[in-house]
């Protein structure tokens, strides 16, 4: 069956037994993540859900009926991501996947955490922490997935590698652009480590869905009811990032991006392996 822009995530994981398999989501307290947990979950998954606070995470696997572990990793603190590194490492699991899903849009003013602008450090660089210590704990089959945007086309100045704290020009769209396609150049380089594994890494946009995401937003209103007729439900939402984890179709897909369940173009910086070199060494120098 083809899959499109009005699939839900339950209809892409219709009749996928997730018996014995263990996933890992990011940004399990709220939007995507809690209905990508909640599907995986419903099909037998065990789910390792992470979150600002183990109390949010366990709030959340309590919700969707989740058997698993509730894991603190609040993305923007390093030595916490290291220490959810650690906890699922010491709980012996085989990953069958990481869905990188947490994240934060358009902060309005410039934040910054250790220097660099708080998207990127959030979106990028805690996720880069958190799936660099995990990878090895892939089954052979494992699927990464990096949740992008359709809005990392707003990184209309590329990475900006010489303006990492954010300083010059700070815009808060352009800089969620970047982070995200941050996300996907992450997925790529790993894809490109994974290669010949049988492991995979893929990005994804998952659509304009009204979740807390758009909390920062001071106009969300009239964003949401400018953007109605091409906006996705929340089940909706989910489905890209829950078909490019588990569905058959994509067994050894992998460095691509999907949008509305199908691989989809890029900003052309997005498939700069250079670029996603450079990102790699700038991520571990800040680091
Ligand atoms: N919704 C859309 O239209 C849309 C479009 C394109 C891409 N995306 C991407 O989809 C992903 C999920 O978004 P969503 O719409 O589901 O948003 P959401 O409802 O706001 O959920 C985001 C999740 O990320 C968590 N999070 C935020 N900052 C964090 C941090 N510093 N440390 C740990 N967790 C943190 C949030 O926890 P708290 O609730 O505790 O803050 C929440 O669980 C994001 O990566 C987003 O960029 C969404």
């Amino acid at each position: 069956m083809a899959f499109g822009f009005h699939s839900t995530a339950e209809e892409v994981a219709d009749g996928i037994d997730l018996g014995g398999q263990t996933w890992l989501v990011t940004g399990v307290s709220s939007g995507l993540g809690h209905e990508t947990a909640r599907v995986l979950a419903s099909r037998g998954a065990r789910i390792i859900g992470a979150a600002r606070t183990e109390a949010k995470a366990q709030q959340a696997l309590d919700e969707v009926g989740a058997d698993g572990m509730a894991v603190a990793c609040e993305l923007s603190e390093p030595g916490q991501v290291r220490e959810a590194v650690e906890k699922v490492r010491a709980s012996g699991a085989t990953l069958a996947g990481i869905i990188a899903n947490a994240g934060i849009m358009a902060l309005p003013t410039l934040q910054q955490k250790n220097g660099v602008e708080l998207q990127l450090y959030t979106n990028h660089v805690g996720h880069f922490v958190l799936v660099t210590g995990l990878l090895d704990r892939l089954a052979d089959d494992g699927r990464v997935v990096m949740l992008s945007s359709g809005a990392h086309f707003l990184a209309k100045r590329g990475l900006e590698l010489d303006n990492l704290s954010g300083e010059t020009n700070y815009d808060a769209w352009r800089m969620y652009g970047r982070s995200k396609l941050a996300n996907i150049l992450f997925a790529r380089s790993i894809a490109r480590q994974l290669e010949g594994t049988g492991k995979t890494a893929n990005a994804v946009h998952p659509g304009v869905i009204q979740t807390n995401l758009a909390r920062h937003v001071s106009n969300a209103e009239a964003m949401f009811e400018r953007l109605r007729p091409n906006m996705k439900s929340v089940g909706q939402g989910a489905a890209t990032q829950v078909y490019v984890a588990i569905h058959p179709d994509n067994a050894g897909v992998s460095g691509e991006y999907f949008a509305d369940c199908a691989v989809a173009d890029t900003l052309k910086e997005a498939k700069d392996d250079a670029l996603a070199d450079a990102l790699w060494e700038a991520t571990e120098a800040l680091l």
